[in-house]
């Protein structure tokens, strides 16, 4: 089959940029846009051009923890021009296009295949040392389409939370991402454990080690533990990163330390 006029273009812009990274998770709310955005920020701060592709049309969350939420687009002869944050962080997302925060997006699968693939063929993301794309929950049209359209995607980082039932949506997601044969670059535990403010003890709210376990069953990289933190999801809500708010409390350096291990796996990364 010829190659469209529109996945020329995707492949034109995404040669541009030296590395693409997808985050995803078997189940919603475990924490993949807040990730998402504290890696984006975290390499941001370490000097990297970085842009973050907001592929969650149902829940465009990506602006709002940025603190960029309601900026309008512009557009120019080479297409859409992301959004940037404070840190320099290309976003992308479709919450710009959405007249206010509450408007739902009530697209079908072809219309939002159609977002997505506009976001890679039509967005000024220009030579970006990464891009991250957040992506909804689960392996529906949005993600498949990442992995599928994305050319020389590095790999995928998969985020879950310690229960077992959320365990069997992430071996969903690691079987999709394999049978692509896409790199698995690991896994993060998110939510797990949470330190009580009054006797310092570790409250295991939703067990522990259950990452763990899946990467050494599924033998695919586990890369971090982040505990549960309120002081997390203040910051997203108030569009501050928490690796810039906080960048001395666990979970920053924590999540330094995730950034760390992605970045050796990218500089061995053929493309680097
Ligand atoms: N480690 C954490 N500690 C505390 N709150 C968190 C943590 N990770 C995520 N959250 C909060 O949980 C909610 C869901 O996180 P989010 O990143 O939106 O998940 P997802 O993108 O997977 O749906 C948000 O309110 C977020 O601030
Ligand atoms: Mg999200």
């Amino acid at each position: 089959m010829a190659l469209m006029q529109q996945d020329i273009e995707i492949i034109k812009r995404m040669h541009k940029i030296k590395h693409k990274i997808a985050v995803m998770s078997g189940k919603g709310g475990v924490g993949k846009s807040t990730i998402a955005v504290n890696l984006a920020a975290a390499f941001a701060k370490k000097g990297y051009k970085i842009g973050i592709m907001d592929a969650d049309v149902h829940g465009p969350n990506v602006p709002k923890m940025f603190g960029v939420e309601g900026k309008s687009l512009k557009f120019d002869k080479n297409g859409i021009i992301p959004i940037e944050t404070e840190e320099g962080i290309k976003v992308m997302s479709v919450g710009f296009f959405l007249s206010s925060q509450d408007t739902p997006v009530i697209w079908r699968g072809p219309a939002k295949t159609g977002v997505i693939r506009q976001f890679l063929a039509e967005v000024t993301w220009d030579d970006l040392d990464i891009l991250i794309i957040d992506n909804p929950p689960g392996t529906g049209d949005e993600p498949l389409t990442i992995l599928q359209t994305v050319p020389s995607l590095d790999g995928v980082v998969l985020v879950t939370t310690p229960q077992s039932v959320v365990q069997e949506d992430v071996e969903k997601s690691v079987n999709l991402v394999k049978n692509l044969n896409i790199p698995v670059i690991g896994i993060i535990e998110n939510m797990s454990g949470f330190i009580c403010p009054h006797c310092k003890n570790e409250i295991l709210i939703f067990g522990k080690d259950g990452g763990a376990k899946i990467a050494k069953e599924m033998n695919i990289p586990f890369l971090e533990r982040l505990p549960l933190n309120v002081e997390t999801s203040v910051a997203s809500d108030t569009g501050i990163p928490i690796v810039i708010k906080d960048p001395k409390s666990e979970i920053s350096i924590k999540i330094s330390e995730i950034m760390d291990k992605i970045e050796s796996k990218l500089r061995a990364a053929p493309n680097s």
